[in-house]
């Protein structure tokens, strides 16, 4: 059954002219099949870049949302619709609204991980990538950054910004504890502990490391270590291993599993590719502003 939709896959995406862009924490199965794996920031890159006319896009709903932003021309399929993101869904454009009635000059940097329509009322987007690049460009003094507080308080402490941060969280991330991290330690000891920042405060104080998904694979190929304990979904145990097979790679917690992650499998792929469907495409009025935020941060 899997190998027959790995092959119907291949088929169609020739045919079709298609291309497959999987996030890190896909499921094995579907970073194989893949075109390209990578973090948000990466993605969103290639996503504007590819002379495919259809985008098959492996994720949650804003990645898809971001790739039609980019192409507008272009088809972009989410094989499973319901793929979500709890984060994304702690803000609404009403709520963002209501808070910026108080602060109606200060700039909104919003990370990736939001719907179109918040996207749409930002000064620019921001990723786990580039958050601080990001908010150094702006020449205010004071910036709100919406919807991941611990991404907000990690970007503050790196800069000499005042950041106003939003009250939402990953739920898988903020979970993790500084008691889990420290066990982790005292069973290799011998280990470094690599962090995403959309962990909370104290355990990104722990850390030897605070990096995108991508930019984990990156630190982990290149550092002397040989044991890496790893703050993050724990999809990206598959592709660290991938990259460093000599290396070892153990989860901070294993909690840490996004559920909305491993919604999309290999007979979702062939389907949506065969039947069109899982189609996501952002509304004009919508995708013009949230393109104005999107590309600004890529063209940093
Ligand atoms: P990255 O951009 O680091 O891949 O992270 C995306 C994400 O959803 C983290 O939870
Ligand atoms: Fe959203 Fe967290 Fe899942 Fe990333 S891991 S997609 S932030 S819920």
């Amino acid at each position: 059954m899997q190998k027959s939709a790995a092959e119907t896959i291949y088929r169609l995406k020739t045919e079709k002219n298609a291309i497959i862009l999987a996030h890190n924490y896909q499921p094995p199965e579907i970073q194989d099949i893949a075109d390209l794996c990578g973090d948000s920031l990466e993605l969103s890159i290639q996503a504007s870049k590819t002379e495919a006319e259809i985008i098959v896009f492996c994720g949650v709903q804003f990645m898809a949302e971001s790739a039609s932003i980019l192409c507008p021309d272009k088809t972009v399929l989410l094989p499973n619709k319901s793929a979500g993101c709890p984060m994304a869904d702690m803000i609404t454009p009403q709520q963002l609204s209501a808070r910026l009635e108080e602060h109606p000059d200060m700039p909104v940097v919003t990370y990736v991980n939001s719907s179109a329509a918040v996207k749409a009322m930002s000064t620019i987007c921001c990723t786990s990538a580039n958050s601080i690049k990001v908010v150094n460009s702006l020449s205010s003094g004071e910036i709100l950054m919406v919807p991941d507080r611990n991404l907000a308080r990690y970007t503050a402490a790196k800069t000499d910004k005042t950041i106003h941060p939003w009250d939402g969280y990953c739920p898988y991330h903020d979970r993790l504890t500084t008691e889990e991290v420290s066990q982790r330690r005292q069973e290799y000891p011998d280990a470094l502990f690599m962090a995403h920042p959309e962990c909370r405060r104290e355990v990104l104080d722990m850390a030897d490391a605070v990096a995108s998904t991508s930019g984990m694979l990156k630190y982990a190929k290149t550092s002397d270590a040989q044991t890496f304990i790893v703050g993050t979904e724990i999809g990206l145990l598959y592709p660290l291993q991938k990259a460093s097979p000599e290396k070892r790679f153990v989860a901070a917690s294993e909690n840490m599993v996004c559920t909305d992650m491993k919604k999309i499998g290999l007979d979702d792929v062939a389907t949506s590719l065969e039947q069109m469907t899982g189609e996501v495409k952002v509304p004009e009025n919508i995708r013009e502003p949230a393109m104005r935020a999107v590309q600004k941060m890529i063209e940093l």
